[in-house]
């Protein structure tokens, strides 16, 4: 008999990936997911604790599966198992199981390959389950093999945690110490994803580029390796990393942007703020003119690289000077895109104690609306410049209008064309005809070698 598995995935891909494989661990259980929390057996929220909304929103969400339980058994349908996973379960596991007691599991991102077992004690009634600790063997050796992303874009984790402990950061604490899979699980596990029909990868880490795994001789691989590595895979046609810290930024990285031609010229890079002193007191380690030469040594090998960033206002002590910084180096560098944050002080974190030095909330508001008017009007003015132009965009989906395809360019817009859905997996030579604030739109150029292919 099959049972129902909701599972709802805050925050970012790392928990979108950790959610497939969770869904993988329990579909030999009888498991298969719906999209519908009121029939659900089982409802996992796997949640972010990286801001304060974030973490709000899991004991809202909470309250609400709580009455879809009662609805559930009211109506004679059974109960309904509720699990907290990912970064809150990690940091407030305890807080989880006093503030909402019927909760029957909690788990931290380091723990899901023991859902069976904590399934299993669960339901012989064992009340609540815990399990935030950081094990010694990795969960990836515990992934069963058919547990892999097969959609023609596709996430492949190949590190997790941080080192870096920037000062507002929650990572460091929930998703433990760096650590990198081998090369050869890497390969493996991209080599099952391309004979699934995966064409695109993008290679994940909190802190992808500081990638050191194993390589089969005992030595341990850079990002950059890994990345030459997998293009030599037959069927890859397009391979992408995210997030990256600009003290990894390697010479030999920067190169594999000249010299992978699968490697996409698109970059997430995360400066945060734009003031020396605040890139300091964040424990950024690095100034905002040494972010400026990365940056500059990267469009030397890769002139057309589409940049990325993220950008946290308000941080304590941040004056207007500091600020202006922030919009002058977002100035100077361009970025195709960007997410903006006010500063949101994180429990346990060091800038979380800087209290007599936080900024007023009306000042973040400011601030963030300035920042975001400037990253808006940069994204516009990045998606216009294709205009005219001739891109490969690898059609994904079906769009919402008829006979509507939706796929990505090389520098990660979204791109919409009139196509028959037979085109849905190739990567079609599109003509640019409007650059929209958030994606282009064009026709396919049927005249090009590639739409025949
Ligand atoms: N407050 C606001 N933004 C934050 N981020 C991380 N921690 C905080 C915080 N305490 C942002 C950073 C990071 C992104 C994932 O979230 O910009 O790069
Ligand atoms: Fe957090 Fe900084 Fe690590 Fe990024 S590099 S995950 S912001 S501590």
């Amino acid at each position: 008999m099959t049972k129902k598995l909701y599972i709802s995935t805050y925050g970012c891909q790392m928990n979108v990936y950790d959610s497939a494989r969770m869904a993988d661990i329990l579909s030999p259980l009888g498991y298969s997911l719906t999209q519908e929390p009121a029939n659900a057996d089982m409802a996992i929220l796997n949640t972010c604790h990286i801001r304060e909304k974030a973490s709000e929103k899991t004991f809202s969400e909470l309250g609400r599966l709580r009455n879809l339980r009662k609805a559930k058994e009211e109506k004679g349908k059974g109960d309904m198992l509720i699990a907290v996973a990912g970064c809150v379960a990690q940091a407030e596991g305890d807080e989880i199981m006093k503030r909402a007691p019927y909760v029957n599991m909690v788990f931290g991102p380091q723990s899901y390959h023991k859902l069976p077992e904590m399934l299993a004690e669960a339901t012989r009634g064992a009340g609540q389950v815990l399990d935030t600790d950081f094990p010694v063997e990795p969960k990836f050796d515990h992934l069963p093999d058919e547990a892999i992303d097969t959609n023609l874009s596709a996430f492949l984790t190949v590190q997790e945690g941080c080192d870096k402990f920037c000062a507002f950061c929650v990572v460091p604490y929930t998703r433990g110490a760096e650590f990198s899979r081998t090369t050869a699980d890497i390969i493996s596990e991209a080599k099952r994803m391309i004979d699934g029909g995966t064409r695109e990868i993008t290679l994940l880490g909190q802190n992808v580029n500081a990638y050191h795994g194993l390589k089969d001789d005992g030595k341990s691989a850079s990002l950059a390796e890994l990345i030459y590595m997998l293009s030599e895979l037959d069927g890859l046609q397009r391979l992408r990393y995210t997030t990256s810290h600009p003290l990894e930024m390697t010479e030999e990285l920067c190169q594999a942007h000249r010299d992978v031609d699968i490697l996409m010229p698109y970059l997430h890079l995360p400066v945060q703020a734009g003031s020396d002193k605040i890139l300091e007191a964040m424990n950024r380690r690095h100034t905002g003119d040494e972010y400026r030469r990365i940056i500059e040594k990267l469009r030397k090998y890769r002139p057309d690289l589409a940049l990325s960033g993220d950008f946290i206002v308000g941080f304590p002590g941040e004056t207007d000077a500091d600020f202006e910084d922030t919009l002058q180096l977002v100035r100077d560098v361009k970025y195709a895109q960007a997410y903006s944050f006010k500063y949101s002080p994180r429990p346990g974190t060091p800038a979380a104690g800087l209290a007599d030095q936080m900024i007023p909330e009306e000042v973040k508001s400011e601030r963030l609306a300035r920042l975001q008017a400037l990253l808006n009007e940069q994204q516009l003015e990045f998606n216009r410049t294709f205009e005219g132009k001739t891109i490969p965009v690898l059609l994904e989906r079906e769009g919402k209008r008829e006979g509507q395809l939706v796929g990505r360019s090389p520098y990660m817009q979204s791109v919409f064309v009139q196509s028959p859905a037979h085109r849905i997996g190739r990567i079609a030579n599109i003509i640019v005809e409007e650059g929209n604030a958030n994606s282009l739109r064009g026709r396919i150029d049927t005249g090009s070698a590639q739409d025949v292919a």
